[in-house]
């Protein structure tokens, strides 16, 4: 059980959506707040709201770019104190159909979503066991960390990376009283398909009339797909109390309930006897 009232939460993917969301339930509980994002428009506004609550940094970082890490992570501890609250947040949707990916493609989403995670627990993890004031981290998955949906090849990739080293550092982090979660959203109302859209690398030749006709049919269904989720605020209030009843797993809904029984049943079954 981490109680997060006074201690400082350090936030990638801040400055929008579902980081916002879990800003938001830590300024109301009592921790300080440095936020980090690429989106400097959306950190202002982050930071504007949330400085009526509570004390708030905010950082401009790619969670590749790893010298830019360790430098936000030290002026946040410098402003704030020790980071004893971790909160691997960031990334994009990534959807891309298998016959057009490219290496690209493949370094960006990775870069973003598997290695952002990884960049931020070794940026803050060796000082956050070192000096034993316990803590936790959350990690930023999804459903399709636990079953391959309809999200794609490089975004599944991806967050399966996230659920399998949210799952091996649970139980090595408990030994130094700091929690691991592994939040696996379902959908939820945020614009990450636009923002994803609008960052990601083109490639390839330029899309037929008729393809981009598919394309924003594929688009407008995914929109509406995550606009009918949760608000980022219930779902900043699930995170809060895993942090505080130091749950491993975060579903946001059933949705993948029974994906996740047909997958478990297959790799039961292929076992030998
Ligand atoms: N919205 C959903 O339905 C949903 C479902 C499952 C998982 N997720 C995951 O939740 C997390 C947050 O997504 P969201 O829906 O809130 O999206 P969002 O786009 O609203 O927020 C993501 C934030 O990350 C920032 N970001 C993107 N690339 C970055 C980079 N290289 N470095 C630093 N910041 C970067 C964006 O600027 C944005 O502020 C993501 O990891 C996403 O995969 C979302």
């Amino acid at each position: 059980m981490t109680d997060v009232q006074g201690r400082t939460a350090f936030i990638t993917g801040g400055g929008n959506g579902i980081g916002l969301g879990i800003a938001r339930s830590l300024a109301r509980a009592g921790a300080s707040l440095a936020l980090a994002d690429v989106d400097t428009a959306g950190l202002a506004r982050a930071k504007a709201e949330l400085k009526e609550l509570t004390d708030v940094e905010t950082y401009e970082l790619d969670v590749r770019d790893r010298a830019a890490f360790e430098a936000a992570a030290d002026a946040a501890e410098a402003a704030l104190g020790p980071v004893t609250l971790l909160f691997n947040n960031a990334g994009v949707a990534g959807g891309s159909a298998v016959n057009k990916l490219t290496y690209e493609l493949w370094d960006w989403v990775i870069g973003i979503n598997l290695c952002g995670v990884i960049n931020g627990t070794q940026t803050f993890l060796p000082k956050m066991v070192e000096r034993g004031l316990g803590g936790h981290i959350v990690n930023t998955a999804s459903g399709a960390g636990l079953v391959p949906t309809n999200a794609g090849v490089l975004y599944t990739t991806s967050k399966f990376g996230v659920v399998g080293m949210s799952e091996a550092l649970n139980p090595e982090l408990a030994a130094f009283n700091i929690g691991v979660t592994v939040l696996c959203p379902g959908p939820v109302a945020t614009d990450i398909v636009q923002r994803t859209l609008a960052a990601s690398p083109k490639n390839g030749p330029p899309p037929t009339e008729e393809q981009k006709k598919l394309g924003a049919e594929r688009l407008a269904e995914a929109v509406r797909y995550l606009q009918q989720g949760l608000s980022i605020d219930a779902v900043g209030e699930m995170v809060l109390k895993a942090v505080r009843d130091n749950e491993l797993y975060i579903h946001t809904d059933p949705s993948v309930a029974a994906m996740i029984e047909t997958r478990t049943a297959a790799i039961l079954a292929a076992l030998p006897d």
